[in-house]
């Protein structure tokens, strides 16, 4: 496995699935962790990731040389190699010279491979002027003892290094992004050629390895699962199935905020397809009830959520009395984004964050938790959806919030307005699939707002609500660009919610990206 110790980077995630997609297994840890523990993991490599700071600022997190002089098991020393700041802070220590360039750089830029470093491991592939992309304050002026230079670019003239005699290596563009040509090449590079590492790891072979894990980890014992048609716990539901079949119990709760459809095609899917013992339950009119008077976002979330865990506890009772005996786990689809403790810099103090979403359910259940994705990145929990024939209209689902509609709706949540609210949803919905750009979009939505505008429609003058059309894109929902969708397919949607949706008079559409704006409106 290669640790990824991450300086505070916004691409640090990026590094990790790189060295994924190259078939070997990556981890993020924060630099903050003390080095005897990162070695008790017995890292085949450890990349050390960009940061914000400058290693001459007072609070710069600083490389501990340990790292530097880790060995494997056969006594040889694991490779090393630093991004940006994570050069800059290797070349710090090792005594070489570091400066704040006489302007920042951030974009593209052309690399430069001297004829006698071409074949540098590091480089194999990679031809001469290819695109890198810079970001940048500070640079390497004076190289290290030790160190020779691989490559440069017109304003770093030391772009990447490595040390004569040791694996240490070093870049001080990003070969994580996209913009740079042969990034991935460059860290396939690294993982195979210099760390040694096999390539074996796939969607594929994890299926397999965690189908046996947990063969053995749930022996004879019972598996609850709280299912909601996302991708994410429909892909758990299936890798448990296919793992202890009939010992899987999953339950699925409509909080009469679901989308239009959806309550039954979970069900067609889960009972239907897959077989599976699935305890669908209707608790609408609870949730519903337990809205009314609601207008405060935060209040809507907690009372969904206070709700949906009585509910699924009563209903887990229930299964333990038929089962007569209590499930030992409770299964959570759990992806890696949600637990990886991240640093981030705030001023001179470092903090971790950790975010992990519990899914709503409380430890205080007492069930152990079975969470087989906690390392897995969403587009690996789709790859790994289809391999187990999980229907395509749910791996490739846009995300949808555990609230549902209800944060969707601008004030009180009323059956009156889920109505409308849900109908003008599957309108832009159908669209958006009838022009082919559903899976183009991350997520897109319809919001029903508490506002009353003119209108007129036939002879009639009308007073009705206004509805918004919000579409995005996006890698990971944390930021977020609004999706330029055709003029022409915008038209024609509006048309549709305003003739078919009772209620609606006007359709506007969102054009905030994220930051400033969230994607839900709530
Ligand atoms: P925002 O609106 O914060 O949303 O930009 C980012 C992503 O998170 C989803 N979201 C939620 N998901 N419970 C959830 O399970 C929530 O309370 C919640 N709020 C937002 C949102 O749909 C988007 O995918």
């Amino acid at each position: 496995r290669i640790l990824i110790v991450d300086y505070g980077s916004q691409y640090t995630q990026l590094i990790a699935r790189r060295i994924r997609e190259a078939g070997v297994y990556s981890e993020i840890h924060p630099c903050t962790r003390p080095t005897d523990e990162l070695a008790a993991l017995n890292p085949d490599g450890v990349i050390l990731s960009g940061g914000p700071c400058s290693v001459y600022d007072d609070y710069a997190p600083e490389l501990d040389p340990e790292l530097l002089r880790l060995t494997r098991d056969d006594g040889s020393p694991v490779p090393v190699l630093g991004i940006c700041y994570g050069l800059q802070s290797m070349a710090h220590i090792a005594g070489g010279a570091v400066e704040g360039a006489e302007r920042r750089e951030f974009g593209r830029a052309t690399l430069r491979i001297p004829n006698e470093t071409r074949t540098d491991a590091l480089l194999e592939g990679i031809p001469d002027g290819s695109t890198v992309w810079m970001s940048h304050g500070d640079h390497l002026t004076a190289l290290p003892d030790g160190y020779t230079v691989l490559a440069r670019t017109e304003n770093a003239p030391i772009a990447a290094v490595r040390h004569t005699d040791r694996p240490h290596f070093g870049v001080q563009f990003h070969p994580e992004v996209v913009h740079t040509d042969y990034g991935a090449q460059l860290l396939e590079n690294f993982a195979l050629r210099i760390c040694g590492c096999e390539g074996a790891w796939s969607p594929a072979s994890f299926v397999e390895t965690q189908v046996e894990a947990l063969r053995e980890q749930v022996g004879d014992q019972h598996v609850i699962l709280g299912l909601s048609g996302g991708v994410d716990s429909s892909v758990a539901a299936a890798l448990l199935h296919k793992a202890i079949g009939d010992q899987l119990h999953c339950i699925f709760v409509n909080n009469g905020l679901l989308r239009k459809g959806e309550w039954m095609q979970v069900q067609d899917t889960f009972r239907g397809h897959f077989n599976m013992d699935l305890r669908a339950v209707d608790a609408s009119d609870r949730f519903l009830d337990a809205l009314e008077g609601v207008d405060d976002p935060e209040e809507k979330r907690t009372r969904i959520g206070n709700t949906f865990i009585d509910v699924f506890t009563a209903e887990t009772d229930a299964l333990a009395q038929d089962l007569g005996t209590r499930p030992a786990f409770l299964a959570q689809g759990t992806l890696y984004p949600d637990v990886i403790e991240s640093v981030s810099f705030k001023g001179p103090s470092v903090t971790i964050k950790t975010h992990h979403n519990v899914g709503g359910l409380p430890e205080e259940l007492g069930f152990e938790l079975l969470e087989p994705f906690r390392e897995l990145f969403k587009d690996e929990v789709r790859a790994i959806g289809e391999l187990l024939n999980v229907p395509s209209s749910i791996v490739n689902r846009h995300p949808f919030p555990g609230p549902g509609l209800a944060i969707r709706i601008m004030g009180e949540v009323t059956r009156e307005r889920l109505a409308t609210v849900r109908a003008a949803d599957a309108i832009f919905i159908e669209e958006l699939r009838a022009h082919d750009l559903y899976d183009e979009v991350w997520q897109a939505l319809a919001v029903l707002l508490p506002v009353q505008t003119v209108g007129v429609m036939g002879d009639e003058r009308t007073y009705e609500h206004v509805c918004a059309l919000r579409a995005v894109t996006s890698v990971d929902g944390m930021t977020a660009d609004w999706a330029h969708l055709p003029h022409d397919m915008l038209g024609h949607t509006a048309n549709r919610i305003v003739n078919e949706v009772r209620g609606i008079n006007r359709a506007t559409y969102d054009i905030t990206s994220k930051p400033p704006g969230t994607i839900e409106w709530e």
